[in-house]
């Protein structure tokens, strides 16, 4: 679901839940990315507030949880996904800490500056990576951390198929500069980035898709819809393995500097 293109949009909804829940993640990724961009924030501990929007399935949340402590709030649009999310939490008994709830990133049921970390691997892009970061800036305490992943580019110049493809299919796509000094507008201090290693895209998202395509093009024979998903997600695959020096997915890690001036917290006695 990385760099969805337009025309995945008229697609059918429930094929496309059942086409990636039948893979560990729903986007490019690594259990060790995770950690590292874990690695850069502050202090979190057993009373601490995560949310994971846009968490799908939750590959990356049972890493977030099996890693760091406090209570975890994974936050996807799609019901399906959520319920795949719950099984697993289960099964890694998570449940007495890490919770799956059906929402929109662009409508969060949270309150303001109620969180000690946001994190959102690969999914910011569905509101729009400057809109998510000052959307969501409210949901965070003063001091909280942000982690979000992000298509970027690596280069100033790329070639124009490349170029074409993402500007159709995510026109915000930028040059890592960029979207760190979107970061600093946004108000976070920017505390890290760094890009993802390649088989973040390969080992855990385009190889696994091998196997899955052929299940589903088995159980979907002759079904249209079916058929250009899978097409739509080999070419995607294909361009990423021709054109991989110059984008990739990028994590920011950001910290919030100050308070939103529109919010107004109640008085506290000193
Ligand atoms: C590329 S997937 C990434 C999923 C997961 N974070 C991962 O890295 O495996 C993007 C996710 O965003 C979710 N999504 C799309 N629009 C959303 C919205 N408006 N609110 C919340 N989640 C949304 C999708 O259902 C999907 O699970």
């Amino acid at each position: 679901m990385s760099g969805e293109n337009k025309s995945i949009h008229e697609f059918d909804f429930k094929l496309i839940c059942e086409y990636f829940s039948s893979i560990e993640r729903q986007g490019p990724g690594s259990p060790e990315a995770t950690i590292k961009a874990l690695s850069f924030i502050g202090s979190l501990t057993n009373g601490s507030k995560i949310a994971d929007i846009g968490c799908g399935t939750g590959g990356q949340t049972m890493v977030l949880a099996e890693h760091a402590p406090g209570h975890i709030a994974g936050i996807d649009l799609f019901a399906d996904f959520i319920n795949i999310f719950n099984v697993n939490r289960r099964k890694l008994n998570l449940q007495d800490r890490v919770y799956g709830i059906v929402g929109s990133m662009d409508n969060l049921p949270l309150r303001n500056e109620g969180l000690d970390l946001i994190w959102s691997e690969g999914a910011i892009y569905n509101i729009g990576f400057e809109r998510g970061l000052n959307e969501w800036h409210k949901f965070l305490k003063i001091g909280g951390f942000i982690a979000v992943s992000e298509a970027s580019w690596f280069t100033e110049e790329r070639p124009a198929e490349i170029d074409e493809f993402w500007k159709d299919a995510y026109p915000e796509i930028d040059v890592i500069s960029n979207k760190v000094e979107q970061m600093q507008k946004a108000g976070y201090i920017p505390i890290a980035t760094f890009v993802l290693p390649e088989k973040c895209w390969t080992e855990h998202f385009y190889v696994p898709q091998v196997s899955a395509q052929e299940k589903f093009l088995k159980k979907y024979a002759g079904n249209e819809t079916a058929g250009e998903l899978v097409e739509n997600q080999r070419h995607e695959a294909e361009l990423y393995y021709k054109y991989k020096e110059f984008y990739g997915y990028v994590f920011y890690i950001g910290k919030k500097i100050y308070r939103d001036c529109h919010i107004s917290v109640p008085f506290e006695r000193a």
